[in-house]
Parts: C-alpha cells; sequence; structure tokens
C-alpha cells in the first residue's frame, strides 16, 4: 500500500548558493512508488519562503509533476526569535535562476492545508520535514486536534549524540525555529527523528554530482549550475566538497523504515540557552536523572544505518534517474 504523504521543506535548488539537497529528496519522493505525494509545502529555512517556493515549483514544472504546493508565511513560529534569523535577509542578494514567483501564487497557505488534508483524512497522512518545523507548530496551533489526525512525522532534525553542524550544539532545522520544534516534539505526534549521527554516514561526492551536469539535458545542466555554488561554499566552509545526504535519507526513512535502528528517547528542545540554542537535548534514560525519572519516550532517534542499501537506492532513483531524462 502506498503511503500518503505532505512534504514540508525548505528547497534551495534554484537559488545560487542555497543547499540544494532538500530537491534530491523531493526528486526522491517522485522516483518511489511507495509513497503518493498529496502537496508540498514550503518554508523559511535554507533560503526565504518565495525563494523556496519558486524553486519546487520550477522543479516540478521541469519533471512534469502537478502536485499542490503551499508557501509558508516568512519568519519564525515565535517572532521573538526573528532578529537571530536576520542572516537569511543576505540571501535575498543570492542569484535566483529558477524563476521568482509572487508569493501570492501559492493561494493556500501551508499550515491550513497540513491542518485541513489531515483533518480530512485522519490518520491517513505521513508528514516528512525537511526543513524547519514553523509550518508544523502553526498548523497544530490551526487546529487542537491535529496532533491525534497526523498519522507520523519522520523529521530531519536534530543531533541526538554528535555535535551541531549549524553551531556547536545545535542542527539547522532546529536551530533555524527552536520554539516550532519543541511544540512538535511535545505534541504527542508518533515522531521518527533522523538526526544528524546517521546523516553524517551518508554522502554524495562532488564527482557524482558534477557527472550529474555531464548529462546534456537542460534540467541536468540546470542541476550542476545550482549545486555547485553550495560545493564551493562547504569546501571553504567545512573542507568537504561533497553533500550530506541529510533530507534524501528521511525520504527514504519514511517508504523504508528498516534502512534505520531507532531507539527510544524523549526529546527536549533547548529554547533558552546562551550558547546551546536548539539543541536536541536526548534522553535514552541512560543519564542518572532519566534513569530516576524514566520519562516517557516522545520520539524514535534513527541511529544505527544500512548506508549501502540507501546509496543504492538514492543512486538508483535519483541519480540515474537524472541521467536518463
Ligand atoms: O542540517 C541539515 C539540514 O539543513 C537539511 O535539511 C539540509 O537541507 C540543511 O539545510
Ligand atoms: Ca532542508
Amino acid at each position: 500500500m502506498t503511503k500518503k504523504i505532505i512534504i514540508d521543506t525548505d528547497p534551495a535548488m534554484g537559488t545560487k548558493g542555497g543547499d540544494p539537497e532538500d530537491c534530491f529528496a523531493i526528486m526522491l519522493a517522485l522516483n518511489s512508488p511507495e509513497l503518493h505525494i498529496e502537496g508540498i509545502t514550503t518554508v523559511q529555512g535554507n533560503v526565504p519562503v518565495e525563494r523556496g517556493f519558486s524553486n519546487v515549483t520550477y522543479l516540478l514544472n521541469e519533471l512534469g509533476k502537478d502536485i499542490p504546493i503551499h508557501s509558508g508565511t516568512t519568519g519564525t513560529y515565535d517572532p521573538n526569535r526573528n532578529k537571530e534569523r536576520l542572516w537569511l535577509g543576505k540571501r535575498d542578494n543570492m542569484e535566483q535562476i529558477a524563476p521568482l514567483l509572487p508569493i501570492e501564487d501559492s493561494r493556500i497557505e501551508a499550515s491550513s492545508f497540513i491542518s485541513t488534508q489531515c483533518s480530512n483524512n485522519p490518520k491517513e497522512i505521513e508528514l516528512v520535514t525537511i526543513g524547519p518545523l514553523t509550518n508544523i507548530a502553526r498548523a497544530l496551533d490551526l487546529n487542537p486536534n491535529l496532533n491525534k489526525e497526523i498519522k507520523k512525522i519522520t523529521m530531519m532534525a536534530g543531533a541526538a549524540k554528535v555535535p551541531g553542524n549549524i553551531t556547536p550544539a545545535a542542527e539547522f532545522n532546529v536551530w533555524a525555529d527552536p520554539e516550532a520544534a519543541s511544540k512538535v516534539f511535545k505534541s504527542g505526534i508518533d515522531i521518527t527523528m533522523v538526526p544528524l549521527d546517521v546523516c553524517h554516514k551518508t554522502r554524495l561526492s562532488k564527482e557524482q554530482l558534477v557527472s550529474i551536469g555531464d548529462h546534456e539535458h537542460p534540467f541536468c545542466k540546470f542541476v550542476l549550475e545550482s549545486v555547485k555554488p553550495w560545493i564551493n561554499i562547504r569546501s571553504e566552509l567545512v573542507s568537504d566538497e561533497g553533500l550530506h545526504l541529510y533530507d534524501s535519507l528521511a525520504m527514504a526513512i519514511c517508504f523504508m523504515p528498516e534502512l534505520v535502528e531507532c531507539q527510544s528517547a524523549y526529546v527536549g528542545v533547548e529554547t533558552a540557552g546562551n550558547y546551546s540554542t536548539g539543541e536536541t537535548v536526548c534522553e535514552f534514560n541512560e543519564s542518572i536523572m532519566g534513569k530516576l525519572k524514566k520519562q516517557e519516550p516522545n520520539a524514535q532517534v534513527a541511529l544505527n544505518l544500512d548506508v549501502k542499501v540507501f546509496n543504492k537506492i538514492f543512486y538508483e532513483r535519483v541519480i540515474s534517474f537524472l541521467k536518463t531524462l
């Protein structure tokens, strides 16, 4: 049976210098018969919302896919957090190679789309979230029963036992909107968290990326043009010219959960720290307080991955697919 999903994403393929990886995850979903995509919602994260909306619209048009797309509104869940996220404004200067569309082209706001779809189909729709959790937190505010109506969330979020990637403590998606993430983890929804611990076991090399552009199809040229500036940024900042397939891994786990071994944990999101804002503190009931309190878990945390099987699926459904366009 196919799984009905809504993908919530901050797609930057189409904005030069943004992290293009969400779009590989979307391509993986499009080429996975195990999934039926009910809609795609975009959120502020890698790029401002209007750019994410434009980028995913371009992607679907180029691949001839007719799937509803709805944009979230700009800003973080807690408006007080906005001032810390002003770096996003700098992204307004990035070269946009997917045509920039007016946000009004998204007629329904992302959180109301999520809320309505899940209410109309209770316990049928799973969310795959591969960006900050702003839209999901806002959807929970719109509908007090939503936590019982969403079947499950598979989220690329957080770091369990390893350092963060945007700060020493925090992973980007949680750091970008910690109050939203905290609300979602407290919601009682069935959550599988796909943290950096497993994501860092995946990698697409520069050579594999460049080989996409060797194919003559204009969309492959577009992919390479979009990806190149991000490779350069990674090379400068973290001395790595490849990509970790964070979001694609979360997508694969949604339709193939046996790819990972999970451990249940109580995940708390740090919203008050001076140095650790956005940290996902995972209590596996291994600490002294954990053993004493025996806190009820609120998430399954992916910790071990069958990298070979994941690589094979990703290669067949994304890289080979692009090369046969
Ligand atoms: O920390 C990894 C996350 O941030 C992923 O969703 C990826 O798209 C990056 O922007
Ligand atoms: Ca993302």
